[in-house]
């Protein structure tokens, strides 16, 4: 019999999201829950851009500008970078599947890192190519083995950095590196979508590369620091001739109106953008605090979220928390059995999530 779908697509996995807070409240008959699972911004939507979505909703009748020229202009003179440098895409996600969908042909390699961001391997794969996984040294992209893996069939090296889920970054010093390494023809890809949320100081900014590197490409998104995941829009910054290529193939209105008055207002909302880094780095002290007093080891971060070694199965964890209506994510998936993690959240749910792990770390102990 003829197959419906090719093996590549027969093989892929459902992508499998955080539970969302209504169904927990349903299912265990409780009010109140928090999600501390998708590295959302605990503070809400940036206001300002709330602000301009309401003020442009009787606009709807109307397409969005299909070369999102606005924000565009406005991104382009914050970012010093040329607009024609800039993609933007319906979520940060579209812009990985643009680039893949244009420059990968069937049978090329993707080299990734493991464990890192599932979504790589899902776009590749559907597009009938492969990946080639290379495992995290030190809870880190492993630069040096990554470039030994590079092959005729090499077409991109993805580089998650900050890495979702380990929050960790590769330094400047050793990205540097490992671009002598990196032949011109294969195309790195920087998703840098907690690049605000980094506090180290050896971080290197991928944005500084496209123009004397036109093989590097930096990704972001306004789904994290700008508090804006549920609109859909990040961008992607590349030299002009990459860009121009990759236009090509995006569909002409797959930025909507709300997404581009929304972006073009949170960019401007320094304060909530203030606010949200002071968040984010404020409850990630008082969770290293909380989780040393336990004794209970962690992964330094430089993100929003954080990886926490819980000794025994981070999916039993993450299911009692459930209970006490704390929606955290357990990372089997990621091959990382003993782990949780969990987003930063406002000061009161990371008092929450401590105190329901601190509850649970007795019975534990106890070995129920
Ligand atoms: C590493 C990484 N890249 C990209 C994204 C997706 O961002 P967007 O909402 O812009 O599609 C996420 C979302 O969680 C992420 O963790």
């Amino acid at each position: 019999m003829r197959r419906l779908v090719s093996k590549d697509i027969e093989n892929l996995l459902p992508y499998v999201a955080g539970k969302p807070v209504e169904e927990v409240e349903k299912e265990y008959g409780i009010k109140d829950v928090i999600k501390l699972a998708s590295n959302e911004n605990p503070l809400g939507p940036s206001p300002k851009a709330v602000e301009a979505i309401i003020r442009t909703l009787s606009k709807l009748n109307r397409y969005p500008d299909a070369n999102t020229c606005r924000l565009k202009d406005l991104l382009s003179q914050r970012l010093k970078v040329h607009k024609e440098s800039i993609v933007f895409g319906n979520g940060s996600n579209e812009i990985f599947e643009l680039l893949v969908r244009t420059f990968m042909v069937p049978g090329d390699e993707a080299i990734i890192a493991h464990p890192t961001f599932l979504l790589y391997q899902k776009i590749v794969n559907s597009a009938g190519c492969h990946v080639v996984k290379v495992p995290l040294k030190n809870m880190t992209h492993d630069l040096l083995a990554m470039s030994q893996r590079i092959t005729p069939k090499t077409k991109f090296i993805f580089i998650n950095n900050p890495n979702n889920p380990t929050g960790t970054i590769v330094l400047k010093k050793d990205f540097e590196q490992f671009l002598k390494y990196v032949p011109e023809n294969v195309i790195i890809i920087l998703d840098e979508a907690y690049f605000e949320f980094v506090q180290h100081t050896d971080y290197p900014d991928g944005k500084e590369y496209i123009n004397s590197k036109p093989h590097v490409v930096s990704v972001r998104t306004f789904s994290k620091a700008y508090g804006l995941a549920g609109l859909r829009i990040g961008y992607g910054l590349m030299n002009p001739e990459l860009a121009n290529y990759v236009n090509r193939l995006r569909q002409p209105f797959n930025v909507n109106l709300l997404a581009q008055v929304g972006a073009e207002a949170a960019l401007e909302d320094e304060e909530f953008f203030r606010k949200t880094r002071e968040t984010i780095w404020e409850g990630l002290k008082f969770l290293y605090g909380e989780l040393d007093e336990m004794d209970f080891k962690y992964i330094p971060s430089q993100t929003n979220f954080l990886l926490i070694d819980v000794k025994r199965d981070g999916r039993q964890v993450s299911q009692d928390l459930l209970k006490s209506g704390i929606i955290v994510r357990s990372l089997k998936e990621h091959g990382l059995d003993n782990y949780i993690r969990v987003s930063v959240g406002l000061p009161q749910e990371n008092k929450r999530f401590i105190k329901a792990f601190r509850s649970y770390e007795s019975l534990w102990e106890n070995g129920s």
